[in-house]
Formats: structure tokens, C-alpha cells, sequence
């Protein structure tokens, strides 16, 4: 029975990963949830699916996330397939500042916070599941990362804002190359995907959001001049995504691609 968990599970891309691949009967499917305040869909889907278990941990907090592995442990005999790690923080308030607009007394508090939820929190998830992973039989852990933290796509496009959240979105795709690097003796398969712009907002976006939306969809059309401008709906992205995950092999192990399974962010 492959196995699947998913940190973030409560919403967004990370709650479509639970129901696309609940949806084949074989499959068991861990949801990691960080509050069960946003997670109202997913219990709603795990009450009438009988392979969803979903979990609570943060994924800053080394300790609940090695208790989360271990009661998926427990289900699974000591196994899991495929480690998705999905959860993230972007700073919602402060993402249009620029560094040098940044105000400090925010900078310090956003920089840590997103490396410490998106970058330590990867590595925290990661350890707490390898010994699981070298169980398995797929034995692949995909992270979720973006375009943002991606330089030459950064440099390209012109993005000058939501810096920590880049930041983070740049180490962690290091983090990702060293385990692959770690452990390509071993098989295991680390692959970092981006999953393309795509709509997880929930309810209609605000007077902001469509303000922000449209400036940087007229960045990404200079470079992506047939591109729709259209964010994708989850559906899309995360089939996708496991179209590229299933494909993937050690020899990909360490690649950083986008949805189309390339450098193309959009
Ligand atoms: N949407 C896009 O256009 C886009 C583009 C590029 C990359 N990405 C990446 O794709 C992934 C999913 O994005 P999304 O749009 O679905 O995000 P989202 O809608 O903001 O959902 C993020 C999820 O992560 C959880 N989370 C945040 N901090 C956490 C923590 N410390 N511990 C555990 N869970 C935590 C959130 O929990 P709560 O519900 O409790 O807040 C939420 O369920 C992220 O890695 C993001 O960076 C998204």
C-alpha cells in the first residue's frame, strides 16, 4: 500500500495533495495539519475516506513533528513511501516591502520566521521521516518550493519583493540538493518543485491582492508572453506535480523544477 504524507494538509496545495491521492483506494495518506482551526475540509474529506489519517505538528517544532512520525510509524509498521513537505510561511502583511524598504524592526522577525518554518522546518520534517522513508519502497521526499527562490528566474522576471519568503525558498532548495547528495547511495529521491502560480486563496481576493496580482502577472508576461495570466486552480497543479513526482528517478534527485517540469514558473 503506497504511503503519502503531507505537511500543510489543513488548506491550499497541500490539502488537494491529501484528496488527489486518497482518491486511489491503495494508497494510505497522512495529512499533517499545523491547527485543526483551517482544517475543517480536510476532516470533512478524512470522515468519509477511510486512508486519510490526518496529524497535528508544526513543523518548526523538531519534537511534535518526531511524534507525528512516529504515530504514522506505528500505522504503517515502520514505513513511508513518499514524504511530501509542503507547509510554509509567507508574510502575508509586509510581502510588498522591498529590503530596502523593509522596516527593520519587521525584518529580523520575518527573515526568521520564514527560515525557520520553511527551511528548518523542512530539515526537522525530513529527519524525523528518513528512517521511514529508508523503509519504503518509493523512497522519494518532494518539497515544495517557488519560483521566487529561484535566482535566475528572480533575476529574469524583476521580482523585488516578499524577500524572506524568497530567501527561505532559495535555502531550502540547497537543503534539498544536500540530502540528495547524502543519500543517492541509498536511492532515496529528493526533488524540489514549484508549483506554478496557483490559486489557494480562500474567498475572493482583496482590493491588494488583485492590485498585487495584476502587477506581477505583467512581470510574467514579458517573459511569458503566452502565458494565460491565469493562476491555476489546485487541481491542475498538483497533478502535475505528481505527474513530475512519479516520473522522477535518482538520476533527477536534486532537481529544482517548476509544474511543466522545467525552469518555466508559470
Ligand atoms: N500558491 C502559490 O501560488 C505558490 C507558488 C509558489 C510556491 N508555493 C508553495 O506551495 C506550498 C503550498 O502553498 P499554498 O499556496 O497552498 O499555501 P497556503 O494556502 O498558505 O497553505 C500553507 C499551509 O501550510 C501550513 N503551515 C504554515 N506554517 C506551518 C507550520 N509552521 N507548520 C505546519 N504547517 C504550517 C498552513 O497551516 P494553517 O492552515 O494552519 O495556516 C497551511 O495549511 C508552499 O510551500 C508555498 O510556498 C505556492
Amino acid at each position: 500500500m503506497p504511503s503519502y504524507a503531507i505537511t500543510g494538509a489543513a488548506r491550499g496545495i497541500g490539502y488537494e495533495f491529501v484528496r488527489q491521492l486518497s482518491a486511489q483506494p491503495g494508497n494510505v495518506v497522512f495529512g499533517l495539519i499545523r491547527s485543526k482551526s483551517t482544517a475543517g475540509n480536510l476532516f470533512e474529506l478524512a470522515k468519509n475516506a477511510s486512508n486519510i489519517h490526518v496529524l497535528q505538528a508544526d513543523v518548526a517544532d523538531s519534537q511534535a513533528v518526531k511524534e507525528a512520525a512516529a504515530e504514522v510509524a506505528k500505522i504503517t509498521g515502520g514505513t513511508l513511501d513518499c514524504l511530501i513537505n509542503n507547509a510554509a510561511f509567507l508574510e502575508v502583511e509586509h510581502r510588498n516591502y522591498t529590503f530596502d524598504t523593509y522596516p527593520e524592526e519587521y525584518l529580523a522577525q520575518d527573515m526568521n520566521k520564514s527560515f525557520e518554518v520553511n527551511v528548518l522546518g523542512v530539515i526537522y520534517t525530513t529527519n524525523a521521516f528518513l528512517p521511514l522513508i529508508q523503509q519504503g519502497s518509493m523512497k522519494k521526499v518532494l518539497t515544495l518550493s517557488s519560483g521566487m527562490g529561484d535566482l535566475d528566474g528572480v533575476r529574469e522576471i524583476g521580482i523585488n519583493s516578499a524577500g524572506p519568503y524568497s530567501v527561505s525558498k532559495a535555502a531550502v532548495n540547497m537543503v534539498m540538493v544536500k540530502y540528495a547528495a547524502r543519500f543517492k547511495d541509498e536511492g532515496i529521491v529528493f526533488l524540489t518543485i514549484s508549483p506554478g502560480l496557483v490559486n489557494t486563496l480562500q474567498g475572493p481576493p482583496s482590493p491588494a491582492i488583485v492590485q498585487e496580482l495584476s502587477l506581477l502577472t505583467k512581470l510574467l508576461k514579458k517573459v511569458y508572453p503566452n502565458w494565460s495570466g491565469k493562476p491555476l486552480e489546485p487541481e491542475e497543479s498538483v497533478r502535475l506535480q505528481l505527474e513530475i513526482l512519479e516520473r522522477a528517478t535518482i538520476k533527477d534527485s536534486g532537481a529544482f523544477v517548476s509544474h511543466h517540469g522545467n525552469k518555466q514558473w508559470v
